[in-house]
């Protein structure tokens, strides 16, 4: 098995005239905080709605622990265990908390987890493991209290918090997070890093873009720094903090 959970080369795609992204190669190594950093518009979204499947790529290979997923369906892509959460959470209005987490659960048919809970001989066995399994990352998660509340009911804060509840239901291989920490207030910005830590720690490989520079450096076992499609710099933390394109592109002189 590779030590790269993530291999990509020649990564291509336009909008019009406009080059949105184009990686020449680029790996990402398994069971390590990655964070994806650079300027408004440098197509960090972009990218990982390419390798997610959730946009069609002009050109190029993505291998995901080995396989080749360019051109997958986005469903396909999850239930092989590469799951993200999306700039602009992404929860069910409609649905109570509790209700949000089981169907994320649910649309996985056929995936390792739930294939696991229908081989329980009553289905009502996988019921409550499913139940208990919810309970859990509510718990984990600090919204077990608010299970029952609809989701539109939830602060923008909780609804970061309810939208990693719903990736991590899926166990995934690896974790992809847009602007995780955007709009949230230091002391749950605190929280959710911690959650993120603990996800790592279980063996999730992280992949993460943000744009609180200090959480970054703090987290972050790996950097990759993107401006106008490209990558323009990769490394760790201190590698980042005083590579002088990086912080004419990005950084500024003031950051310390
Ligand atoms: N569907 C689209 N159609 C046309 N242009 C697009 C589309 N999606 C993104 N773009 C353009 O592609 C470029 C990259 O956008 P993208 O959202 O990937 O940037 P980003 O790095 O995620 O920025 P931010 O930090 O502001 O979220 C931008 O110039 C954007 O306007
Ligand atoms: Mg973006």
């Amino acid at each position: 098995m590779s030590n790269n959970i993530i291999e990509i080369k020649n990564l291509k795609k336009n909008f019009g005239g406009l080059k949105a992204v184009d990686i020449n190669n680029l790996n990402f190594e398994r069971n390590k905080i990655i964070s994806l950093i650079g300027p408004n518009g440098a197509g960090k979204t972009t990218f990982f709605d390419l390798i997610t499947g959730f946009t069609k790529q002009d050109s190029g290979s993505t291998f995901f622990d080995g396989k080749n997923i360019s051109n997958l369906e986005s469903y396909k892509i999850s239930r092989l265990g590469m799951v993200r959460t999306f700039q602009l959470t992404k929860v069910f209005d409609r649905m109570t908390v509790n209700e949000n987490v089981l169907f994320s659960a649910s649309s996985l048919k056929n995936d390792r987890f739930l294939n696991s809970l229908m081989k329980s001989s009553i289905t009502s066995n996988a019921e409550k493991e499913l139940n208990d399994k919810t309970a859990e990352i509510l718990n984990l998660v600090n919204l077990y209290h608010m299970k029952d509340s609809y989701a539109r009911e939830l602060s923008g804060g909780q609804k970061k918090l309810l939208e990693l509840a719903r990736v991590i239901v899926q166990q995934p291989k690896i974790l992809l997070l847009d602007e995780p920490l955007a709009g949230v207030n230091p002391k749950l910005s605190e929280d959710i890093l911690s959650l993120i830590g603990s996800f790592a720690k279980q063996g999730i490989s992280i992949l993460m873009v943000e744009h609180n520079i200090s959480a970054v450096m703090k987290v972050s076992d790996h950097i990759v720094v993107l401006a106008e499609g490209s990558v323009i710099a990769e490394g760790n933390p201190e590698e980042i903090r005083s590579n002088e394109n990086v912080v004419t592109a990005y950084l500024g002189k003031s950051n310390d």
